[in-house]
């Protein structure tokens, strides 16, 4: 006898609990699947298409490998919009939304009027730049990033959502040197996980690529320290730099932003647990070398 539908949710919570990973994940992917083979609503459904319980089984056996949900899933919510997710491609996170939205805030502020220039530093899959030009009007964003497979994604997330953003292949330090002096708002999810800090989870361990994770150096910082030097001269006087940070770095990004030089304001930003996730800083006014800036 084939199984009904609650059978089948019952198996497929049993193979996830039993793999460590969240059961509810296999309703997640069951109203997922669904729509490809019948209207029936979940709720309503009796017994589901053969084909149906095929595919939800290969979907919890991927799981049950800790492949991660929203790569099965092919795409993730992030700020309202449906951002598509490819392997090799960093995934985005939650606590970047955070990031994102104290970015959305200084640009709008940057407003007044006028066009606002704005730049996604590592942009991988573009999830930031496609919120923020989705949420600022008259944004102009750019989205710089030195994976093509990423900056790929990036351009077909911007497409789908129906934006305008700007990718450049390119090193964060190296990008962008026409708008030197001339960019309202620099934001960034660079990679900075140390090398001793191998994240536990399968998922992130296994399938987020190194190059989105660690961030080099003793510390996990030479990328950051990459984007906040070109942070520095990427912003006009008076722009707003922002950028997530591990939660045990937050003393150290501020040392390193006064090494950089040229920010004022520095601010540690906190998650919604409480903690350091992110800096905002502003470009100190005044403060340009002779030299420094290329219109
Ligand atoms: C943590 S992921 C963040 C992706 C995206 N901003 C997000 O929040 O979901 C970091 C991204 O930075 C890119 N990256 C690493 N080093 C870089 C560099 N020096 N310049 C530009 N991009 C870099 C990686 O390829 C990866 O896509």
């Amino acid at each position: 006898m084939t199984a009904t539908a609650w059978q089948l949710l019952r198996e497929a919570r049993e193979v996830l609990r039993a793999a460590g990973v969240d059961p509810d994940d296999a309703l997640r992917l069951a109203r997922d699947l669904l729509p490809r083979h019948t209207t029936t609503p979940w709720e309503l459904l009796d017994q589901p298409p053969a084909a149906f319980a095929a595919e939800l089984r290969a979907a919890v056996g991927r799981r049950a490998a800790r492949e991660p949900l929203q790569l099965i899933l092919g795409e993730v919510d992030f700020r309202g919009t449906r951002i598509a997710t490819a392997p090799g491609v960093f995934i985005p996170r939650f606590e970047t939304e955070l990031v994102c939205g104290v970015a959305v805030e200084a640009a709008r502020e940057a407003r007044g009027g006028g066009a606002v220039r704005v730049v996604d530093l590592c942009t991988g899959s573009g999830a930031i730049a496609v919120a923020l030009a989705r949420e600022v009007p008259d944004a102009q964003v750019w989205a710089v990033e030195i994976s093509p497979a990423a900056l790929e994604l990036a351009a077909r997330n911007a497409a789908a959502a129906g934006v305008r953003v700007t990718t450049v292949c390119a090193m964060a330090g190296d990008a962008l040197p026409e708008l030197s002096g001339a960019v309202d708002v620099v934001v960034a999810n660079p990679p900075y996980v140390p090398p001793d800090g191998v994240p536990r989870d399968p998922e992130v361990r296994d399938w987020d690529p190194p190059a989105a994770l660690y961030g080099g150096g003793p510390d996990g910082l030479d990328v950051p320290r990459e984007v906040m030097r070109a942070a520095s001269r990427l912003l006009r006087d008076g722009g707003v730099f922002v950028m997530e940070h591990a939660d045990v770095q937050g003393a150290a990004v501020r040392g390193a932003l006064a090494e950089v030089g040229g920010f004022d304001d520095v601010r540690t930003l906190r998650d919604l647990t409480g903690r350091d996730r992110m800096v905002r800083a502003t470009r100190t006014r005044g403060t340009r070398q002779v030299g420094d800036w290329h219109p």
